[in-house]
């Protein structure tokens, strides 16, 4: 398998991950995503077919979006003269699996995937937080790979705010 970078000329693949939001994010969305420079889109290729697929974008871990008791957890991880706000962060706009492949660690293998090209990248800038909107159906995946509860689950309807803390992951 490998992964490559969506881009304006790449011919779409057929896709199902068994969500027809996130099947449609990729056919009809996420070159124009690509285009309003909103959000990067990454596909696993397991040769010709599109195994999995999650899009990037920058984010704000912000106080006034998470609960109390998850703000006071991410503060712990800062000394005191540096309890700021809101922390810069990456969010994982989207994420998916194709059915095929679902259940044979091939999530786990893409997040882990995810972490280390975030954690390698000697961009222009920094970030500490990976940020995402789980699908309740998913939030024991994200618990899998480390990501915490920001807000209680079904505060925001069908979703969960999560984040990773990047600092867990050893340097590059
Ligand atoms: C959620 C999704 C990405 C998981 O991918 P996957 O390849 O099936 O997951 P993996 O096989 O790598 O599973 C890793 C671990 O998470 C667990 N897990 C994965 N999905 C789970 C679920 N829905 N409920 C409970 N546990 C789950 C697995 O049991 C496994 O645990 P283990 O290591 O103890 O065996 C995939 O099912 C998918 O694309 N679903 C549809 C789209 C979706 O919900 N995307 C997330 C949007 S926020």
């Amino acid at each position: 398998m490998r992964l490559i970078e969506l881009t304006s000329d790449y011919e779409m693949k057929p896709f199902d991950c068994g969500d027809a939001a996130l099947n449609g994010f990729l056919c009809d969305e996420a070159k124009l995503f690509l285009d309003l420079q909103l959000a990067r889109t990454y596909l696993l290729c397991d040769g010709e077919e599109i195994a999995g697929y999650f899009s990037l974008l920058n984010d704000k871990l912000s106080k006034q979006d998470v609960a109390n008791s998850a703000w006071r957890k991410v503060k712990k991880l800062f000394p005191h003269t540096k309890h700021f706000g809101s922390y810069p962060a990456v969010k994982i706009g989207r994420f998916a699996i194709s059915t095929r492949y679902h259940g044979s660690g091939l999530g786990r293998e893409l997040m882990d995937i995810l972490k280390r090209l975030l954690k390698q990248d000697r961009g222009y800038s920094m970030f500490r937080f990976l940020t995402v909107d789980a699908y309740l159906t998913a939030i024991p995946f994200y618990e899998k790979n480390e990501f915490k509860p920001l807000a209680p689950a079904g505060g925001q309807g069908d979703t969960q705010a999560m984040y990773f803390d990047m600092k867990l992951l050893p340097r590059p």
